[in-house]
Formats: structure tokens, sequence, C-alpha cells
């Protein structure tokens, strides 16, 4: 997944630096080269040998080290690097760097490389919060350095708060993010997600097992690809992805207002929501009361969505999805065609690892040219990407037309 990248790792001194072990182990294990910087103060809790001997590198430390210098000196690192890492990263290398600090090998290589820069802080909840720290990560981020936000929990110190180096995978998402190509830079891409509810009365309503995981994990990944992302989302209890617009609605046709609003701004719709088909021809302004034993609802059909984008004279690039629970490729195929989609994702939703409310998925991908594609399980986000890859190997050719 790293295999060719090239990612230097600053170490700093704190109770955290154990994580930096783990957090080297999950990237190297998945292929990238990885050269580890560590401060006086990190070498105090743990030594440079662990590191060593994880990334397959000698560890660098001291600014004038003439053998490092002449085989892989501060500059040359700062210069072969694909992206900086510092984790775990103290209030005072954080300071530094946001003053133009450059006193140790670790602050000299941050100010010379030309690398993005991910920075995971680690500190007392007091020192995180305190205004000078605030203002030194504000003027970071501004300038554009990445954080990864440390996590609330016990801290080493005996205070409870903020201030905790995030988990290594959570590192190692934003490692991962942080690498990704911003090839949708300069589109914006309309997302749905989620189930719709249909009420029946002021207590009930008509809904599915939609968790809304497909449609938000395709609305963090294109965003991390540089889109400005719509996410129009039914209910769910999932906090929005990073720089994410979220539009929240209810029923299927308070979706078709959402969306025939911001459509006009979008060069790419992907609609992952479970839309409600149907919805109870009257909704009741009472709690219905329990009384014969039997009880007729009366439904009527609630508007296509995707077909009426299909329609539209001019329209976005579009991805449907198809849940299906047999003759997968058949009825994608025939929502392919009739909805006049550029692209489908069909899921089995009958199998338990895929589909509604579950972390991974599997989908066959068709394409209005004909073409198709599978996509063994994989998690949601994985399957995110695969999707946006097709998107974006796709959309140029169209905006030829
Ligand atoms: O949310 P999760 O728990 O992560 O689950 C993911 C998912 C199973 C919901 C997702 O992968 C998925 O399959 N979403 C589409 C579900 C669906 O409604 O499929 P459909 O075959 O009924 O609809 C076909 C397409 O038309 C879909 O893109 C749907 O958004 C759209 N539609 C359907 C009905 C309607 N009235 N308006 C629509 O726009």
């Amino acid at each position: 997944m790293l295999k060719d990248t090239r990612i230097v790792l600053g170490v700093t001194g704190g109770i955290a630096v154990y994580k930096a072990v783990e957090l080297l182990r999950l990237l190297t294990k998945a292929g990238a080269c990885v050269h580890v910087i560590m401060t006086r103060a990190a070498q105090e809790f743990v030594t440079p040998l662990t590191f060593q001997t994880l990334s397959s590198h000698p560890v660098h430390s001291e600014l004038f080290n003439l053998i490092a210098e002449q085989e892989i000196g501060h500059i040359s690192l700062a210069d072969r690097a694909n992206l900086f890492v510092i984790a775990p990263a103290t209030a005072n290398v954080i300071g530094k760097i946001a003053n133009g600090i450059a006193d140790d090998l670790l602050t000299t290589t941050a100010m010379a490389t030309k690398a993005p820069v991910l920075i995971a802080p680690a500190m007392n909840v007091n020192m995180y919060t305190n205004p000078i720290y605030r203002e030194n990560e504000e003027k970071l981020r501004r300038l554009g350095y990445l954080f990864v936000p440390p996590e609330k929990g016990a801290l080493a110190c005996g205070w409870e708060g903020e201030g905790k180096l995030a988990a290594p995978e959570t590192i190692f998402e934003a490692i991962a993010a942080a690498l990704r190509p911003r090839d949708l830079a300069g589109q914006t891409v309309m997302v749905t997600a989620g189930p719709t509810r249909e009420e029946i009365d002021p207590v009930r309503f008509i809904s599915n097992h939609s968790s809304g995981r497909m449609g938000y994990a395709i609305a963090g990944a294109a965003r991390q690809r540089g889109a400005r992302v719509i996410l129009v989302s039914g209910p769910t209890g999932l906090a929005v992805p990073a720089g994410v617009e979220r539009v929240c609605v209810e029923s299927a046709r308070d979706m078709q207002a959402a969306v025939m609003r911001h459509v006009k701004e979008c060069s790419v719709v992907i609609k992952a929501a479970a839309v409600a088909d149907y919805r109870p021809a009257e909704r009741k302004g009472d709690k219905i009361k329990k009384q014969a034993a039997e009880m007729t609802l009366t439904l009527v059909k609630n508007p296509d969505i995707l077909a009426e984008l299909g329609h539209l004279k001019k329209h976005p690039f579009l991805v449907g999805f198809a849940a299906e629970t047999s003759c997968l490729e058949e009825y994608a195929a025939r929502k392919l065609a009739e909805k006049k989609l550029d692209m489908i994702v069909a899921n089995d939703v009958s199998s338990c690892d895929a589909g509604f409310n579950v972390d991974t998925n599997r989908a066959l991908l068709l394409f209005k040219d004909g073409s198709r594609q599978d996509c063994p399980l994989m998690s949601k986000d994985e399957l995110a990407n695969r999707i946006l890859d097709e998107v974006v190997s796709r959309l140029p050719a169209r905006r030829n037309h």
C-alpha cells in the first residue's frame, strides 16, 4: 500500500514514544521506507536500537554526525521524503517549528523539507489548551501543516483530558490519506448516504438498515483526494468526515430537494443512500392507537432521485448503487441503463459481510461502455477509493464530449 514511499519519522520525547514503535511497524509492514530521527529526549524513553531494528536503517539524532552527513545528511533526508511525520510531537517541538527555530536534527530537517509535514501532538491537557500552543498549531495549520488530533483519556501525567497521542492505526490512516493523490482537486462531488425515514405518525417511521458507512467512506475519501464534497445524509450516528459539507435530511422527498438544490454545483454525484421506494400515503398527525388485530398501511411511490438526475438534460458524472439479494448483475445492469448512469456499484446485500451496516463490502462495478470490474471483499474505505479511481479515470474523457 505504501510501497516505494519514503517517510521520515521524527520522534520527540514523551511517554507515547512506545506508540511510535507500533506506528513504524505498521508503516514498514505496508512497504514504506522509513528513516527515523529521534531527539535526545525521545531516546530517554526508547532506545534507537528498537527503531533501527524495525526500520532496517540507522536512526539519526545528531545534527553534526560526519559519517551520517556523508551518507544521508539532514538536507538529504529532507529532500528524499515523500512525507515527514512527527509522532509524538511535544508542545516544545511544535513551538519551535512554528517559530522557525532549528536547533537540532529534527527541527532542522522539518525546516528544510519540501515534503508535507504531518504532526501528531501528545502532551498534558493544560499545555494542549494553552493559548500559546493553540496559536502555534493554528499558525502551522494555516501554513498547510497537517495534524492528527490527540485523543481524550487518562494522561501519563495523571490528568484526564485531551492530549493523548492518537492511536498508531489512526496516525497510519492519516499518513495514507496525506500520501493519496489529490486527483479530485477542482471537482465538486455530491454523495448521498444513509437511510431515509418515511413517517407514519409522530412516533413511527418506515426505514431500512443502512448505517451510512459506505456513503461516508466515499465522502471522506473524495475530500482527501481534494474534492469539495457535499454529503446529503439521512439519519445516521456517524461523524462528518473532516472538511465535508453535510446536509442532513430525513425523508426521500427531503433528500430529493437537497440533491436537486445542489446538483448544479457538482461534477460528480454518487448515490450510496438507501432511499425508501415507498412512503405512507398519509402521515397521521397523532399517534395511531392500537385497536384492531390487523392494520393496513397504504403506501405511495417516492420520487426516484437517481432516475431524475439521469434524465436531466445535462447531468454530472452519475454513479448509482444497486442493493440486490438476487440476480445482481442483471438487475444492476438494468438500473444502469434505465437511470442513464455512467457507472453502478452493485452489492449483494444478502451476504452478512457486505452491504448494510457492516464495515466491509464486495461489489461489481458496471459501466455504461459495457465494461465491468469485480471488487472482492474489502473495507468500505478501500472500496470508496476503488470507486473514486474509476470516477477519476473516466472524468476527463467525459469532459471532452
Ligand atoms: O449504509 P451502509 O450500512 O454502509 O450500507 C451501504 C448500502 C448497502 C446502503 C450501499 O452500499 C447501497 O447499496 N446503497 C444503495 C441502496 C439502494 O437503495 O439500492 P437500490 O437498488 O434500491 O437503488 C438504486 C439506486 O437508486 C441507489 O443509488 C439509490 O440511492 C437510488 N434511489 C433509489 C430509490 C429512490 N427512490 N431514489 C434513488 O435515488
